[in-house]
């Protein structure tokens, strides 16, 4: 199977669209951050054929795939296997330091789910590993095994959103002193044994559980907090960002950054504005969006993806304040 079949690239014509604008020069700069299969890269490299466009992604398969698909490009396509929070040691592999136009494209490929061994999915039996990239770290079986009740608890409420996480934990806890949880399947049913029947809840009761081991196992947030900050550092003035989110832990992460750089620091008490406290970002899209009826038709994944995109306008404080 072909990396194009293997994940429908979502939004991408409006991500090409809202980039495109700042990699109109010779020598442009781009990050994709979370290549993937390389579809937004690949959009990118025939649009704006003046641009360089770096690919960095943490799973050594998908990068393969992505290389192979975008060897066509030659030296306008430069792989890096990395996490997207290392945005400098990126850039500096094309000898810059900063970049005019940045995608991120949040989570797990459509690959990665499907792919049963890797455990990512409730719908497929296999061993729970969840990591993206399997060279390295504590696979999601060897958090269910090692924590205790309330470090289990704190995973499925933080980064799950769910309400029953003592529940869960608890039988987590009563399940693995009979025999370890190592296969999707049965802590699938763990979980939806340990929730109450009569509650009714949209889609699989195993869903909040198993994204939140999969953000646990893949320590998303930190790296996406240290990520917005490094993106909005590298951006040139003029340069612009596009961040994906498929669930609200992410979405509110991405708001909060963004609005933070479109709003005036200026002290309540402070009378005139210092250069260090004006706006450093412009928003280019109203609020979060989403994906329209046909595409979701189309691709489920899109179901759920909100889409921010902004402008850099001038020095962040992020910079000025180191
Ligand atoms: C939704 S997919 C991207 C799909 C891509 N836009 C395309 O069109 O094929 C997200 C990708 O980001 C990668 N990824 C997730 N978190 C990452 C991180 N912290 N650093 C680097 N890559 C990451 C995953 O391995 C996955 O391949």
């Amino acid at each position: 199977m072909d990396a194009a079949d293997r994940h429908v690239p979502v939004k991408l014509d409006r991500c090409v669209e809202l980039l495109a604008p700042a990699l109109k020069n010779p020598g442009s700069v781009a990050i994709d951050g979370t290549v993937g299969l390389g579809g937004h890269a690949e959009a990118l490299l025939d649009r704006c054929p003046q641009a360089t466009v770096i690919g960095i992604d943490r799973d050594p398969d998908a990068l393969a795939l992505a290389t192979s698909r975008l060897e066509r490009f030659g030296s306008r396509f430069v792989p890096v296997r990395d996490t997207y929070d290392q945005l400098p040691r990126a850039l500096a592999q094309v000898g810059a330091d900063s970049a005019d136009g940045i995608l991120l494209d949040l989570g797990v490929s459509s690959m990665q789910i499907d792919d049963s061994a890797r455990g990512f999915s409730y719908r497929n039996d296999a061993e729970i590993d969840m990591r993206m990239d399997t060279s390295t770290g504590l696979t999601a079986a060897d958090i269910l095994r090692d924590s205790d009740e309330d470090q289990l608890v704190w995973i499925l409420r933080e980064y799950g959103e769910e309400r029953y996480a003592r529940l869960i934990a608890q039988a987590v806890v009563t399940r693995r002193r009979q025999r370890p949880i190592v296969r999707t399947e049965d802590l699938a049913t763990v979980v939806r044994e340990a929730i109450p029947p009569h509650r009714n809840r949209s889609g699989d009761p195993a869903k909040r559980t198993f994204q939140a081991l999969r953000i646990a196992v893949n320590d998303e947030l930190t790296l996406l907090e240290t990520a917005l900050v490094s993106a909005l550092d590298s951006l040139t003035v003029g340069g612009r960002v596009v961040v994906m989110s498929y669930h609200s832990l992410e979405d509110r992460l991405v708001k909060h950054h963004f609005a933070l750089g479109a709003t005036d620091a200026t002290p309540q008490d402070l009378p005139s504005l210092r250069p260090e406290d004006a706006p450093y970002l412009r928003a280019l899209t109203r609020g979060a969006e989403q994906a329209d009826s046909e595409e979701v038709a189309a691709n489920s994944r899109a179901r759920s993806v909100r889409l921010r995109a902004a402008e850099r306008i001038g020095p962040t404080r992020h910079r000025s304040a180191a």
